[in-house]
């Protein structure tokens, strides 16, 4: 950007960071943003975090308003958690791809198909799905889900890799839907090999997102907090990095003097950056757009959450 575009851009986001805190006072709003979000967001959050901590945060919060900006499905889960708070997200558009790829009727023909069989449900999913489910999980606690039940046969949505990577840590019998996140899923073999050629002395942390192929080339495999914990705590001084591009603003905050490379240039969830700081403040503005889940569904949906809130 040139210098006087980057300076009107720093003076219009100090005035945005200025009224977004008149709009906090007024409507009692907590801002919760998730790792994948924009820089210019994450700096003005109440909390940073991932699905889990933030799905917590929102069941735990005494404010009125929660302005969740992450993904739909994870203002959906905000909202079905705090019934009573209005839920807002700076943009609708802000949709998941791997949680529309499993439907309500799929998923009842699969559990018709196995009567005895538990549903697991990663939390990238609608409400609806969340309906259909015994407990959900996310990232962080998904082999501690699976490992508390006592089940036969588990079915797992949507995610496939993460399925793949849960049911070889546990050993359990999997019935995997085959979904996807189109970002890390973007990740190959032959890029992480490129990044250890080119960084040899790099230790490489991986999503289990990503297909099982990269996956078993990680040194450490976790969740964005697992990811980052290992990364502050390590004695290494560089990483390639196997996960969404925004999880950097915290990698640097959290330790300056080490170096971060992504393992590609698209590791961008393009979901995740339609939200900004112009669209936070305009939406604690105007009220909207507000998350709305139908009670009969948030009812059914809320016990599978609970559940997962269980596991650590
Ligand atoms: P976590 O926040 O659980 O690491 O999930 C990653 C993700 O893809 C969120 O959309
Ligand atoms: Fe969905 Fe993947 Fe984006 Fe997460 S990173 S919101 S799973 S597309």
């Amino acid at each position: 950007m040139e210098a006087l575009a980057l300076e009107r851009k720093q003076e219009q986001n100090r005035e945005l960071r200025i009224r977004l805190e008149e709009l906090k006072k007024e409507r009692n709003a907590i801002i919760l943003a998730h790792y994948y979000q924009r820089d210019e967001i994450q700096e003005v959050a109440d909390f940073r975090g991932d699905s889990f901590l933030l799905a917590q945060k929102a069941a735990e919060t005494d404010a009125d308003v929660i302005v969740f900006c992450g993904v739909h499905f994870m203002g959906e889960s905000a909202k079905i958690l705090a019934p009573n708070k209005i839920v807002l997200i700076p943009d609708e558009r802000a949709g998941c791809p791997m949680a529309d790829m499993v439907n309500v009727d799929g998923l009842r023909k699969l559990k018709a198909q196995h009567p005895n069989a538990k549903v697991v449900t990663y939390i990238n999913s609608s409400a609806e799905i969340k309906a259909e489910t015994d407990i959900c999980c996310t990232s962080a606690n998904a082999v501690r889900v699976i490992e508390s039940l006592d089940a036969e046969e588990i079915i797992w949505v949507p995610d496939k890799n993460l399925g793949q990577y849960v049911q070889d840590q546990t050993g359990k019998k999997m019935i995997i839907w085959e979904g996807y996140c189109n970002t890390h899923d973007m990740l190959t073999v032959k890029d992480v090999v490129e990044m250890r050629a080119k960084y040899p002395e790099a230790e490489f942390v991986v999503h289990p997102e990503c297909r099982p192929e990269v996956v078993a080339m990680g040194d450490f495999v976790g969740s964005t907090t697992a990811i980052l914990e290992y990364c502050r705590k390590s004695n290494r001084r560089q990483f390639i990095v196997g996960t969404e591009d925004g999880t950097g603003y915290q990698l640097r905050l959290d330790s300056p003097d080490k170096e971060f490379h992504f393992a590609t240039k698209f590791l961008v969830c393009p979901n995740m950056k339609v939200n900004n700081l112009k669209k936070l403040v305009k939406c604690l503005e105007t009220m909207k757009p507000q998350i709305y889940v139908p009670p009969a569904v948030a009812d059914k949906a809320r016990t599978s959450l609970e559940r997962m809130l269980q596991v650590r």
